[in-house]
């Protein structure tokens, strides 16, 4: 009986790719499943089998059935729907709604151009990174406490998702030695729990120029008409003591608001000032590490929020929108 059932469904298998017509799917499934076919025979001497045998085939059956019914149907409308695509009719107008670039998009591809400029390369890195370049190339060893400000999460095969862009300082320094001037747009992860401004998932732009003679006034300066051109208008920028394992000395940037122009408003929370990113000067021990010789240069790196960039640039109060995909949210932002 096996035997019978495993040909018979071979047989339906290999007829069912001929269905072409409704009359060929009428026909086969009246020769399989029809009042007369093999399957209904042996289902109707289910009757006089032992209660073993019924429990046993009762449901073989009724499987066969069903899949054999699906696979005709299944046929049937691939071989229809293949006829629909033949007589597709290429003079109706298309939809012409527009998809639209994502803000955080639009924002990168605005940094990003104007260091192309100034003379930044644009580089990318992984999104799965290891853990040399994600800390110990950046001056954080196993077990250093700093490691605990950036909630990471570990993959099973012992790599991380990036918890920043720094990663890249050190890939790129490799790569490409120095002098080198580079900028890096990227997602990057961090195990946080969600509210109106806090993600586990956002963008960052890294930014870095080692050459001789580098020093902190020249991040002054790239930042500030980086962000005149953002922004289209003059902005201050000033500098707080900050602290990251591969920066020496390290700063907190903020910008001059550009809602109330420094005057104090609800924004700024009334000071005037944004936070705005993190950098300062590579430390010594990163630059050795990438094989940069620390006598011979210096350099500047930066680390701006692009997701918080985007949040500043469009008025938007709730980080949550970003990763929505509400077409409700992004639309808003229909610029191509
Ligand atoms: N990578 C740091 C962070 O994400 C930011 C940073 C970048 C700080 C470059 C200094 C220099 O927290």
């Amino acid at each position: 009986m096996k035997e019978e059932l495993k040909n018979l469904v071979e047989m339906a298998t290999e007829e069912a790719k001929s269905i072409k017509t409704e009359n060929d799917y009428l026909n086969i499934k009246s020769k399989y499943l029809g009042k007369k076919s093999k399957l209904s025979e042996y289902m109707s001497s289910l009757k006089d089998m032992t209660v073993e045998d019924k429990k046993k085939y009762g449901p073989l059956f009724n499987k066969i059935k069903n899949d054999l019914e699906a696979l005709f149907t299944n046929y049937y409308e691939n071989a229809i729907n293949g006829e629909e695509k033949i007589t597709f009719d290429p003079t109706i107008p298309a939809d012409e709604k527009n998809g639209s670039l994502h803000p955080v998009t639009i924002v990168a591809k605005e940094i990003t151009d104007i260091l192309k400029n100034i003379g930044f390369m644009v580089l990318e890195g992984p999104e799965m990174e290891s853990d040399y370049y994600n800390f110990v190339a950046l001056n954080v060893p196993k077990n250093h406490p700093a490691r605990d400000m950036q909630d990471t999460y570990w993959l099973d095969n012992g790599a991380l998702l990036r918890t920043h862009t720094s990663p890249v300082q050190a890939r790129a320094m490799e790569k490409y030695g120095a002098p080198i001037k580079m900028c890096v747009p990227g997602r990057v992860f961090r195990n946080e729990d969600l509210d109106a401004s806090h993600e586990n998932t956002f963008f960052q732009l890294e930014g870095m120029v080692i050459d001789k003679n580098i020093s902190i006034s020249n991040v002054i300066y790239v930042m500030k008409g980086m962000l005149r051109e953002v922004f289209k208008q003059d902005v201050e920028v000033r500098l707080r003591p900050g602290f990251f394992p591969f920066v020496e000395p390290g700063f907190e940037l903020d910008c001059s608001c550009t809602i109330c122009n420094g005057k104090g408003c609800p924004t700024c929370k009334n000071s005037g000032w944004i936070e705005l990113c993190p950098c300062g000067m590579v430390h010594p021990e990163v630059l050795k590490m990438s094989g940069v010789d620390p006598e011979e240069y210096t350099g500047f790196a930066f680390g701006l929020g692009l997701t918080r960039m985007a949040m500043m640039k469009y008025k938007i109060s709730d980080i949550r929108g970003f990763n929505s995909g509400d077409l409700r949210f992004l639309d808003q932002f229909n610029v191509r």
